[in-house]
């Protein structure tokens, strides 16, 4: 078993966020998790990256427990299930390279970081994952000047870059245009099917969940609703998840990926000072 949630529960005073989930993951698998705001998916991922503490309990990796894990135990779990953001949690005025080398930082010593050196075995690891996500361009810019979704495939590459076995991404393509949805998604499937990681990803829309995941999850006020392939996922259910009545449709909850992802527009915004270089140790 490779991921076994048991009775998960988290509670913020009076608020039930999480209520009681279970289930399993026996492979590597890529799991969507949908249901409306509110529903818990956030509180739900976070607590599997221990960034939010559950009330009660278990979440086994490998017959582990990690709920339970302190210190160094818990920073290695962290960095072994990266998370991605919908707001890419990158340093703005950094650049690109520099940002995906922040995905080993708990692998340094304080001295390296301060000084920003970096062992060229992992700048070079940085620029290959940056050509493997069709950003090697980006790669000197500074992070504010590229789009959203470049942006988020500077998030995905600094996530990778901590080799973990699973990739949680929350909401990953809310704050995007359809194309650059289409080209983090298509990451994310890929980093999957290549690379066996198990990918759990909160989407807000159905299609997208649908069309990328092997198994969706619905929860609805802190539970979960659904579970099974997207070919289960009729609209009378999609309609319990989000609690919507007779008049839901699909089409309220479609982003309308397009088939077809037009040329990738590179943004042409000069940072206006050179970005921070990076400095090499070997
Ligand atoms: N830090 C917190 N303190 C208090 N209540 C919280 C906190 N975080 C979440 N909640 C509450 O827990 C519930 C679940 O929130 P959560 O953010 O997990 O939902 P979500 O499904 O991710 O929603 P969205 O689709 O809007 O991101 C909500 O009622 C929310 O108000
Ligand atoms: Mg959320």
């Amino acid at each position: 078993m490779l991921l076994s949630v048991k009775s998960v529960c988290k509670n913020f005073g009076q608020v039930s966020a999480v209520k009681s989930i279970t289930f399993d993951v026996d492979n590597s698998a890529m799991i969507g998790i949908i249901g409306r705001s509110g529903a818990g998916k956030s509180t739900f991922l976070r607590m599997i990256n221990r960034l939010v503490d559950a009330s009660s309990g278990r979440i086994l990796f490998k017959g582990q427990n990690v709920l339970s894990l302190r210190g160094a135990e818990m920073r290695r779990w962290q960095a072994n299930c990266a998370m991605i953001f919908q707001q890419f949690n990158l340093v703005p005025r950094m650049d690109v390279v520099s940002n995906v080398l922040h995905g080993t930082l708990n692998q340094r010593s304080t001295l390296s970081t301060a000084f920003n050196l970096f062992p060229r075995a992992d700048i070079q690891r940085a620029i290959s994952l940056l050509e493997r996500l069709g950003i090697e361009e980006q790669a000197t810019k500074r992070v504010e000047a590229l789009s959203g979704g470049q942006q988020q495939r500077v998030a995905i590459a600094r996530a990778l870059m901590q080799d973990p076995e699973m990739v949680l991404a929350d909401e990953p393509i809310a704050s995007l245009d359809p194309m650059n949805a289409q080209l983090v998604m298509d990451a994310l499937r890929r980093i999957h099917d290549e690379d066996g990681r198990t990918v759990i990803c909160n989407l807000h829309t159905l299609d997208t969940a649908r069309r990328y995941c092997d198994r969706v999850i619905g929860m609805s006020h802190g539970e979960v609703v659904f579970d099974g392939p997207p070919d289960q996922l009729t609209t009378a259910v999609a309609r319990e998840i989000y609690g919507a009545d007779e008049s839901f449709s699909e089409h309220s909850t479609s982003t309308e990926i397009r088939e077809h992802a037009e040329h990738e527009s590179v943004s042409q915004v000069q940072p206006k000072t050179p970005a921070q270089p990076v400095t090499t140790v070997n």
